[in-house]
């Protein structure tokens, strides 16, 4: 799993690309696709290069997508990519990116504007007040029936999922001994609870992955 700096680029092109992010952006689709209301105002957190969010918004048009990232290079390739798709379909219901870091406060939205909030791939790459501010942004800025969907690798009950799992957390925590692969039940479930959301679904992914579809409480 790469940071914004690892990850490859052209010289003097803003467009990063990341090999994940290409493999997993079809079982990611899927899993929105089959959730996701009419009509639905999707923000994206930690967008990263953007492949993910430009894929979603040029394959499902009926939704709109908000994207943001708290790096500056991070916003310049998601935009550069959103030009590329407006090139290819000028009408897309894609916004410009948003200079969004969880920590601060208020987030740049209108409180329970969201429907669904989706954050790929952050929580295991930053500290994990990073964690908690996502889960109270989430609980304020989701709409009543809104969902945040997580996507990335859990530990469960203490255990990690695979070998490949292990490594990487150690990987992870050689790099910042703040960061590591979360615990479900251990860690995240807690915090989203007392966040004031609620597990609504746990969804088995490609390579050792999970999606993590937390509701807010009514
Ligand atoms: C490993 S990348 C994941 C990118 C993309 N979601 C994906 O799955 O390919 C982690 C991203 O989290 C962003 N990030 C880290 N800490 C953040 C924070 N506190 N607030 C917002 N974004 C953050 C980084 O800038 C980076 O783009």
């Amino acid at each position: 799993m790469n940071t914004m700096d690892d990850l490859g680029t052209a010289p003097n092109d803003p467009r990063k690309s990341s090999p994940a992010a290409q493999r997993n952006k079809a079982p990611l689709l899927d899993v929105l696709r089959a959730r996701l209301g009419k009509g639905s105002r999707i923000l994206e957190i930690a967008s990263g290069s953007g492949e993910h969010i430009v894929h979603f918004a040029r394959e499902m048009p009926e939704h709109e997508f908000i994207p943001s990232d708290a790096h500056p290079a991070a916003l310049a390739s998601i935009a550069a990519w959103r030009e590329v798709l407006r090139r290819e379909v000028p009408d897309v219901r894609l916004h410009s990116p948003l200079a969004l870091e969880v920590a601060q406060r208020p987030w740049p939205l209108k409180a329970g504007s969201i429907d669904a909030m989706l954050c790929f791939n952050m929580i295991h790459i930053s500290p994990w007040q990073a964690t908690l501010d996502l889960l109270e942004g989430a609980a304020r800025y989701l709409t009543p029936e809104g969902w945040l969907l997580l996507y990335g690798p859990f530990s469960r009950h203490g255990v990690h999922q695979a070998e490949s799992n292990a490594a990487f957390h150690q990987s992870l925590q050689a790099r910042d001994r703040r960061w590591g692969v979360r615990d479900l039940e251990q860690e995240v479930l807690p915090a989203a609870h007392d966040a004031g959301l609620t597990l609504a679904e746990i969804i088995g992914m490609p390579a050792n992955n999970l999606c993590l579809r937390l509701s807010r409480k009514n």
